[in-house]
């Protein structure tokens, strides 16, 4: 058994918006996805940090998330930017166990378990996206839902999942860092950076937090192993 994360499927197999068109980055990035995933088990667990689908509904995703489903293991789904099939945690309940996806989780406004190990998390801000009051609404909301899910966590050992990067150069978000620092969280995935991007990535260890980016292009398409 091992915990895996990785982010930005960008997934349209129910749709025409393929990332192929980005590139060599991105040549033949459903068959990589697959492939690599064909070497973890059923008893292994992945975080999916966002940007997972680019259908506009529930139906419109139906062939990602059936995609998604099959990989092997549990998946836990965290919200991205580019989520606008994301719905109530009622409705994707539903609407999973209304089309037999059953290894799908959804990590939002709550904590899941890997082993004692608690998985917290939520889609994160970027504090510059847009300015004034509207930024500041959307960012304390996160840091809350961010909040909430480490409180469920108790005294457990904590991993954080973002889509947002927390940090990366020339960038930070207080909020969020302040959070990890105050609930002790040991490791922090995000994603969301693509491209170029990449470059500014921060990675490796901030007062007490292990840093990772898992975007699916940086990772070249195979999930990382975050732990055993
Ligand atoms: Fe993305
Ligand atoms: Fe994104």
């Amino acid at each position: 058994m091992a915990l895996y994360a990785i982010g930005d499927l960008h997934l349209s197999l129910g749709t025409d918006k393929s990332m192929e068109v980005f590139g060599g980055g991105w040549q033949n990035y459903v068959v990589r996805l697959q492939d690599a995933f064909a070497k973890l088990h059923e008893d292994d667990v992945t975080v999916l940090c966002g940007d997972l689908s680019w259908g506009m509904s529930l139906d419109e995703s139906l062939e990602d998330l059936r995609f998604i489903n099959a990989l092997p293991g549990r998946k836990i789904l965290v919200k991205g930017n580019h989520d606008y099939w994301w719905n109530t945690a009622a409705k994707m309940t539903r609407f999973f166990s209304e089309h037999g996806l059953d290894k799908l989780e959804i990590l939002h406004n709550n904590c899941l378990w890997y082993g004692d190990t608690a998985l917290c998390g939520t889609r994160g801000w970027f504090y510059e996206l847009d300015g004034g009051a509207q930024n500041e609404k959307l960012l304390a909301r996160e840091a809350g839902r961010l909040e909430t899910s480490l409180q469920c966590a108790g005294t457990a050992k904590k991993l954080c999942f973002l889509h947002y990067p927390p940090l990366y150069q020339g960038y930070n978000c207080p909020q969020v860092l302040e959070l990890l620092r105050r609930y002790g969280v040991s490791a922090c995935c995000y994603g969301h950076l693509h491209g170029v991007s990449h470059r500014r990535a921060v990675e490796g260890s901030r007062e007490g937090t292990a840093f990772s980016l898992v975007s699916a292009d940086y990772l070249g398409f195979v999930p990382k192993k975050i732990c055993d």
